[in-house]
């Protein structure tokens, strides 16, 4: 006797997508080529509108963003949507700014995947630190500046700002710190404290790659008023170091602000 056969569909795949820093130029062939092809995209707040138009027409797009204390959806509902999506045999692209790996929670993403057995890929982006630099004319190392540089968080989950600050305060590097705007002032009181020098140039870089992108430069002493003058919110990146002074010449892409 035969006995009847279950149909099972068979799971979807995930792609952790970078989607970089909003210029969708900077988009890599390989994200608008999977963007092309979803089924779903799911995406979040730092993904720019322009990004998002390389999808399917009749992909199904879910919003999943998250501004710093207001996520709108929690990132455990996040990683179990992915799975749920690829159960059903959906192909998903997940849709980050800038690079999945780089402050982006996609460990996180992928390590659910991987545990709940689906199929995944990750695609690199640009990430918003290579697109500041880049835009703002600031190369983030230079023989006769940095030979070195950090990328690191000013917002840690327990809204503290504790990072290693007598490694972050040497000279002769860069410090590029991501959601770093609402701690500048601590960052700037810290780094003074543990050695660096009140006159290393800073900058501060908001939606940097897109049309309104804005750079404010200062020192590490003077950027927190005049951010506060010229009325910067997030995204914005800040850029530490003697590198910094090379903005006025290679300025190439504008948007300066004085403050
Ligand atoms: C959650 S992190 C995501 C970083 C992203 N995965 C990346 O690789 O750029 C968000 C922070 O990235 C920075 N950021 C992202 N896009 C930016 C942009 N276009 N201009 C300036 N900063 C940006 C800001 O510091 C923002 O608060």
């Amino acid at each position: 006797m035969n006995t009847p056969s279950i149909e099972r569909t068979p799971p979807g795949k995930v792609y952790l997508v970078g989607g970089g820093p909003g210029d969708p130029e900077l988009l890599t062939l390989k994200a608008a080529r999977l963007l092309a092809a979803a089924d779903v995209v799911v995406y979040d707040n730092l993904v720019s509108a322009a990004v998002l138009a390389h999808a399917r027409s009749d992909a199904e797009r879910i919003y999943v963003g998250k501004k710093a204390g207001n996520h709108a959806l929690p990132q455990l509902d996040i990683n179990k949507l992915l799975v749920t999506l690829a159960l059903q045999g959906k192909q998903v692209v997940r849709l980050k700014g800038g690079d999945p790996y780089i402050f982006g929670r996609g460990g996180e993403e992928a390590e659910t995947l991987q545990r709940a057995g689906i199929a995944f890929e990750v695609v690199p982006g640009v990430t918003s630190a290579a697109g500041a630099a880049a835009y703002a004319g600031i190369p983030l190392t230079h023989r006769e500046h940095a030979q070195s540089c950090f990328f690191v968080t000013g917002h840690l989950q327990d809204e503290t700002c504790n990072l290693d600050w007598p490694t972050l305060a040497r000279p002769g590097q860069t410090l590029v710190i991501y959601m770093g705007l609402t701690s500048l002032p601590d960052i700037s009181r810290q780094l003074i404290a543990h050695g660096m020098s009140p006159a290393t140039p800073a900058a501060c870089v908001r939606r940097a790659t897109l049309p309104d992108q804005q750079t404010l430069t200062g020192t590490i002493a003077d950027l927190p008023q005049k951010v506060v003058s010229a009325g910067f919110k997030p995204p914005a990146l800040l850029i530490i170091g003697d590198v910094v002074s090379l903005h006025e010449r290679l300025d190439w892409f504008s948007g300066s602000v004085q403050a």
